[in-house]
């Protein structure tokens, strides 16, 4: 993804790997090998350092994200690549909330970069749209919002219980991922922004995203902006979705419409995502869970994965790398060498040393 400001730019990087549980543990290992197998022929150093932070290690040792682990991640890894986290055994969903937004807000990943892109027609729900017609990004806060966990319950588990939860907006953080849409609309040629809140309805939050939009916009005169609320972006989507180029939202909100946008472009499986810091450690995942409805049978879509190690490969300046995980994701696309999501009937495996041959062949030649 151009336009992402770089965390090295040389020929060397070290990824710390973070598998997760139930597919997260079956898609990582497709995407690392693909990984080695495109690094090899373009003379890149990449190390890989797993860590196995995950339900497993939660319900044997009580471990979620270890102590300084934070700043080990940050001090000594170019990247993370991250598969999902999620287990049925873990109701609170506790260790996914210590590891992956503790990673985000303590590694002060304010963006959360979901390009949604239809890389072949009939993976498309929608009647008569064709790839040219679904491409966009959508720019998602990653630090603040109803996700930091203020709030609480009065009266628990009785008829009279209250449970409150606080959506956090702070002006710095608002105004950093807005502006980040319009210097990435600007960069990649993109000629609209679409803002989209509730401030109708969520007059205090959301009328400090109005103002702050109305007042960064103004910077960036080159670029058509609008506002939609989300309940009207949710509809335009699906109704247009050639009406937008970059999308940027608050953390629910986008959470949200980007599964949508997933849908849009052929389902969960295909969807990737970044957590990003410019110039920072950044961490990389699909944007799907951990699915445990298909956890274990070999099944799960390692393509979500490998697109989202293209973008870490495009974060640590390796455009090249990235392009061939690309070019051979469309292949496996066109070829329909694909998982049953996608209609196909292939193991995950079998994907994933697919796309590793077809990357390694096509980076030998570009090299
Ligand atoms: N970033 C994360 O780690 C993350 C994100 C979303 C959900 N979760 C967690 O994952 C668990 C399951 O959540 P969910 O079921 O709502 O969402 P999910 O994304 O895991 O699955 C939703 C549906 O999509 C399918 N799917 C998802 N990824 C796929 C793939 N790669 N290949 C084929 N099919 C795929 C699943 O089989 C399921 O039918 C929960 O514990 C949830 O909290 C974690």
């Amino acid at each position: 993804m151009p336009g992402i400001p770089l965390r090295n730019g040389g020929p060397a990087a070290r990824i710390a790997v973070i598998p997760g549980d139930g597919i997260g543990a079956e898609v990582t290992p497709q995407a690392v090998k693909v990984l080695k197998a495109v690094a090899v022929p373009a003379k890149r150093a990449l190390e890989f350092v797993e860590f196995d932070w995950s339900a497993d290690k939660y319900l044997r040792e009580g471990v979620t994200l270890p102590a300084g682990a934070v700043e080990m991640l940050r001090d000594e890894f170019d990247a993370i690549l991250f598969g999902a986290l999620g287990d049925p055994r873990v109701p609170s969903n506790q260790h996914a909330a210590d590891i992956l937004l503790g990673l985000r807000f303590q590694l002060d990943l304010y963006v959360n970069a979901r390009p949604v892109e239809l890389l072949h027609d009939r993976l498309t729900p929608l009647r008569d749209r064709t790839e040219k017609d679904i491409r966009l990004m959508v720019f998602r806060e990653n630090t603040e919002g109803l996700y930091v966990g203020i709030g609480g319950n009065f009266k628990k588990d009785t008829p009279d219980e209250i449970a409150i939860q606080e959506d956090m907006n702070s002006r710095k953080g608002v105004e950093r991922i807005i502006r980040y849409a319009f210097e990435y609309a600007r960069k990649n040629g993109l000629k609209r922004v679409c803002m989209s809140d509730k401030s109708n309805a969520m007059t205090f939050a959301h009328g400090l995203w109005q103002r702050v939009f109305k007042a960064v916009r103004q910077e960036y005169a080159d670029v058509d902006s609008r506002h939609l609320y989300i309940d009207t972006l949710a509809m335009e989507l699906v109704r247009d979705p050639r009406q937008f180029d970059v999308i940027v939202t608050c953390n629910l909100f986008g959470d949200i419409i980007s599964d949508l946008g997933a849908q849009l472009a052929g389902g969960l499986g295909l969807a990737p995502s970044g957590n990003i810091h410019p110039g920072k450690t950044s961490l990389f995942e699909p944007v799907h869970g951990s699915a445990p409805n298909i956890a274990g049978k070999g099944i799960a879509n390692p393509l979500g994965s490998v697109l989202t190690s293209a973008m870490m490969l495009e974060f640590l300046g390796w455009t090249a790398e990235a392009a061939a995980l690309r070019v051979a994701v469309r292949a496996a696309l066109h070829e329909n060498y694909v998982t049953p999501d996608l209609g196909g009937e292939k193991k995950t495996t079998e994907v994933g040393d697919w796309i590793a041959a077809r990357a390694a062949k096509i980076a030998s030649t570009s090299s």
